[in-house]
């Protein structure tokens, strides 16, 4: 494939500095780790940064990709004496894969076992003891905790790392944590706050904002707490947004270390971008010196797409020139596959790194001197008119793709190969949307509430979302009961349970298939279809298939899976390790994804304990399935559509014409009326994991839906 004149766009600074690599021998760790510590350029302003922690209780910090900000800052923190008083100081990051990795580093870099002064939390998984004092965790976890201690009264600190993503969860986080640190001083200098609010000419201004405080407040009285520090982190120079957010806080600026990266663009539009991609990771392998790559993928499918396909062409290369090693990473791989990214490849061989966005910020991959990048990231967007979510991939912003090319200059000069034109570049957004713009606010609406902020309107937001997406979600709360007529919490209690994909308290009935569908769907594809096999892939997905739909033949392969499990065991005494071979050996017979499998029973067995210990019952409803499909009806009766004469689907809640994705066994089977989980914008709507139902159910199951809006069934 051709590439165009390279181009240097070296835009920060550059100080050389030696190579640090990951594989250490066990007896030198240490020493290496203390020097690779020392060489960080963090590590040269710690002093400052500490006595700008102690004069600051409001802080921003920005600075590269690389430059030490997760790893060092809580443990100059901890060393400069913040953690007094047995309080923590919590770091919260917006992926599950971040905490884990970052708090092992941590943990090996302090000498100790992780768990003990090192710890992570993140949902389903907590490593933390009472003798922890830097815990990661993901920003949603911290939210969760807020729920049950609304101070937060463990910490002394909160980092909110690579706040520069702007999650919805660093969004709503910020928000919040603005309201407890106003609390948290409040509660110490009540009655000094109180007169100079009283007297303060601003009074008017601020009463918003305290009577906020104060909702908060009342949720906690008679509690003081010391003042809370805050440090928002970010890789994005630009610290003005937050800092104008923060009442003018104090910015600093931490000096990075990037070598000049070489941009190269393709000379013509690419049609396929994972064929480009393929073709260039093997360009690079036969062509370029040596280094590992990272390639920028948008999702699991995709990654292992191009995994087999990699592997596939390797065979056709002479023995001496097959010599790379794929290494995938995305959210939902199990932490223990994650970690391998960061294993040295075998000597000799090279390293590609299949990656989602994951690798832009989140997590710093040693030895990378190629980077590619198709240019394309999968987002959530939201249509505030029609109230519904989906999945896009949509190009990256300018921001991010100079994020990722830089992943290729850490260590010494690189290059990064753009697969598509210089021309688009230039056409790309400059920064990303916060995601709080583009997605469907239900969840937060709740999370909110729960919190004591009943005005989520007045709500405090650094990017406020729009009023019409704020009412839609509000609408659609109120019609799933999850919230009463005065747009109160139905079950304020219920609210609290560990967050689940579909927010199970919200569905109608609890039933074992319920629990069972949830956890199925909440990993990425159960099923593997490469393309070179699609036939047989889907031969084989037919035994499981279910002429009702795809949640119940999700449940036909955990059903099928767990027989297997049991009849393996019974079988033999052999070990766990034969036993996860055989169950390995089963799913890829199957074209069953394995990883995503053992993740999802994971999650069912974790499921099923939370809602047993919270004394719930859960009914099985047998064999009836006609019983779980009437449930999900009543769940997703929102999510439902009608066929039409020309065989494409009408969404009753708006009207939006979509199409049955390929991958549900409905596809070519067009029942006449469905619901669906998921909406998938590619060049059509597409919608995904579909059961069949009975159209007669919608009026019957949601009537203050259905019967206010007189449906007419006759018209499609
Ligand atoms: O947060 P920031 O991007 O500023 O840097 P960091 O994540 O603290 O990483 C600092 C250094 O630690 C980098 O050179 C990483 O390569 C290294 N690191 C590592 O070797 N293993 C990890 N799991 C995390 C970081
Ligand atoms: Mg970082």
């Amino acid at each position: 494939m051709a590439f165009g004149r390279k181009r240097n766009f070296n835009e920060i600074h550059h100080v050389p500095n030696g190579n640090i690599s990951n594989g250490y021998g066990r007896d030198d760790m240490r020493k290496k780790i203390l020097q690779h510590r020392k060489s960080l350029p963090i590590a040269s302003v710690e002093r400052r940064l500490v006595e700008e922690v102690q004069n600051n209780d409001m802080l921003i910090i920005v600075g590269e990709t690389g430059s030490g900000k997760t790893t060092q800052l809580p443990q100059f923190l901890l060393n400069g004496g913040f953690c007094r008083n047995g309080k923590l100081i919590g770091i919260t990051q917006p992926r599950r894969v971040a905490a884990v990795t970052v708090a092992k580093r941590v943990a090996e870099e302090c000498g100790c076992e992780l768990g003990q002064k090192v710890g992570y939390s993140i949902r389903f998984d907590d490593v933390t003891s009472s003798f922890t004092r830097i815990k990661y965790m993901t920003d949603g976890l911290l939210l969760r905790e807020a729920l049950l201690d609304p101070y937060l009264s463990k910490y002394s600190v909160i980092i909110v790392d690579e706040a520069h993503e702007r999650t919805i969860h660093t969004d709503v986080l910020l928000g919040l944590l603005k309201n407890i640190q106003n609390a948290r001083s409040r509660s110490v200098k009540e009655s000094k706050l109180e007169n100079l609010m009283l007297n303060s000419e601003m009074a008017l201004e601020k009463e918003k904002g305290i009577q906020q405080s104060l909702s908060f407040l009342s949720r906690c009285e008679g509690v003081k707490y010391p003042p809370l520090k805050l440090i928002i982190m970010s890789a994005s120079l630009d610290a003005r947004g937050f800092s104008e957010y923060f009442g003018s806080a104090r910015a600093v600026h931490v000096q990075g270390r990037q070598f000049p990266v070489d941009a190269f663009y393709t000379e013509q539009p690419q049609q396929d971008y994972l064929d480009a991609a393929i073709v260039t990771i093997f360009q690079i392998h036969l062509q370029e010196g040596p280094g590992d790559i990272l390639v920028f993928l948008t999702g699991q499918e995709e990654i292992e797409s191009v995994e087999g396909l990699v592997k596939q062409w390797l065979l056709q290369l002479p023995e001496a020139r097959r010599k790379l090693v794929t290494v995938p990473i995305f959210s939902s791989l199990p932490s223990e596959q994650q970690m391998k990214v960061f294993t040295p490849a075998p000597s000799g061989f090279r390293k590609v790194i299949l990656a989602t966005n994951i690798a832009e910020t989140s997590v710093t991959i040693p030895g990378i001197h190629y980077v590619v990048d198709p240019g394309m990231v999968k987002a959530r967007s939201f249509n505030s008119v029609t109230g519904i979510e989906s999945l896009v991939i949509v190009p990256t912003s300018k921001a991010q793709a100079l994020q990722r090319s830089g992943r290729a200059g850490r260590e010494g000069p690189g290059n990064c190969f753009r697969l598509y034109m210089e021309s688009e570049f230039e056409k790309l957004a400059d920064s990303t949307v916060p995601e709080i713009k583009r997605c469907n606010l239900s969840n937060v609406i709740l999370q909110l509430k729960a919190l004591g902020v009943d005005d989520v309107i007045g709500f405090d937001f650094m990017e406020r979302p729009s009023r019409m997406a704020i009412v839609k979600s509000l609408e659609e709360l109120f019609l799933l009961g999850a919230l009463t007529d005065e747009y109160k919490l139905s079950d304020p209690e219920g609210i609290k349970w560990p967050s689940c994909p579909w927010n199970l308290y919200i569905l109608k009935l609890f039933s074992l298939q319920m629990l069972i569908a949830v956890a199925m769907l909440s990993v990425e594809s159960i099923f593997f279809t490469p393309r070179e096999k699609a036939d047989q892939a889907k031969r084989a997905m037919e035994c499981f298939s279910s002429l009702d739909g795809d949640h119940l033949t999700l449940i036909n392969v955990y059903r099928a899976s767990c027989e297997f499990l049991q009849k393996s065991n019974m079988e033999s005494t052999s070990s766990k390790l034969k036993s996860k071979k055989k169950m390995r050996k089963w799913c890829k017979q199957n074209f069953i994804n394995s990883r995503s499998l053992k993740h999802a029973l994971d999650i069912h067995s974790q499921i099923r304990r939370h809602v047993e210990q919270m004394g719930l019952h859960i009914a099985s409803c047998g064999d009836d399935m006609l019983q779980f499909r009437r449930c999900l009806a009543a769940s997703f009766f929102l999510r439902s559509a009608l066929k039409q004469p020309n065989g494409t689907y009408r969404a009753l809640s708006n009207g939006q014409v979509v199409q049955i994705h390929p991958s549900s066994v409905l596809h070519g089977k067009n029942p006449e009326c469905i619901i669906f989980n998921e909406l998938v914008r590619t060049n059509k709507s597409f919608i995904r994991n579909i059961t069949r139902i009975d159209p007669l159910w919608l009026p019957e199951l949601a009537p203050q839906y259905y019967a206010a809006q007189s449906y007419d069934f006759e018209l499609y």
